[in-house]
């Protein structure tokens, strides 16, 4: 191929890129409309279907490491920083700092109902069972008080959920379980930590876990999403979220 030829081959390559058609998935739309009715889906025009790379976002490094995400992927991470940055100065041990740096990722970028479960999912085969167990049980834990570690049930919940909110029956059941469990501690330390008023003045850097997140995190040499483990389909979704299968 000529300079001439592969500048235009790339050209075209970018342009096909730019003009898939974007079918998006249910869960995106569901109650906005009706999940029962048909997913409407843009005329084609006999265009490709999205299946990879969405030019609409950054694109991420082939090999992406957990901070290419915390970059590219999540909103604005602050919540998970200063909680993280109040654990370490609470001299709580690494692994709490981590999972508190951790704790809520699937809100930063994946799917916000239940998710301590799904940011204990994403994680489980990259760090300690400990910390995935402690994360996945956050959740239920935040809505009930501790007094031995000065733990309240939050302002903030009542503001958003109401001062009648009951939490329900599973959840329930997740935190009378998470209670006896060897590691309920390390749960609740998540939430003792858990800032939500924070400074917003005060930036912590990711840069500033570095070492927590390289002592403790085992970063698959393909990239999270290419290494074939049981939760490599999550974090390629993250990386690529409107592919059509
Ligand atoms: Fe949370
Ligand atoms: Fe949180």
């Amino acid at each position: 191929m000529t300079t001439l030829q592969r500048a235009e081959a790339a050209e075209h390559a970018l342009s096909q890129e730019l003009d898939r058609v974007v079918v998006k998935s249910v869960i995106f739309t569901s109650g906005e409309r009706d999940p029962r009715q048909p997913n409407p889906r843009p005329p084609d025009d006999g265009r490709l279907y999205m299946m990879g790379h969405d030019p609409r976002l950054p694109r991420m490094p082939d090999k992406p490491t957990l901070f290419d995400f915390f970059r590219y992927r999540f909103g604005p991470s602050t919540h998970l920083l200063q909680s993280a940055r109040l654990a370490m100065k609470n001299g709580v041990g690494e692994k709490v700092v981590l999972a508190c740096l951790l704790h809520d990722i699937a809100i930063a970028g994946f799917i916000r109902s239940d998710h301590g479960y799904w940011s204990a999912q994403l994680l489980e085969p990259y760090v300690d069972e400990e910390v995935t167990w402690g994360i996945r049980y956050h959740q239920a834990l935040r809505f009930f008080p501790d007094e031995s570690v000065g733990y309240r049930y939050p302002e903030l919940y009542l503001k958003l959920f109401g001062s009648d909110y009951v939490p329900e029956p599973h959840i329930q059941a997740a935190y009378r379980y998470a209670r006896d469990h060897k590691w309920y501690m390390t749960s609740r330390l998540i939430t003792v930590n858990d800032l939500y008023s924070f400074d917003p003045s005060v930036k912590v850097e990711l840069e500033e876990f570095t070492d927590v997140v390289g002592r403790h995190f085992r970063q698959p040499k393909e990239g999270l999403g290419f290494d074939q483990s049981p939760s490599a389909h999550m974090w390629r979704t993250i990386n690529w979220p409107t592919r059509y299968l």
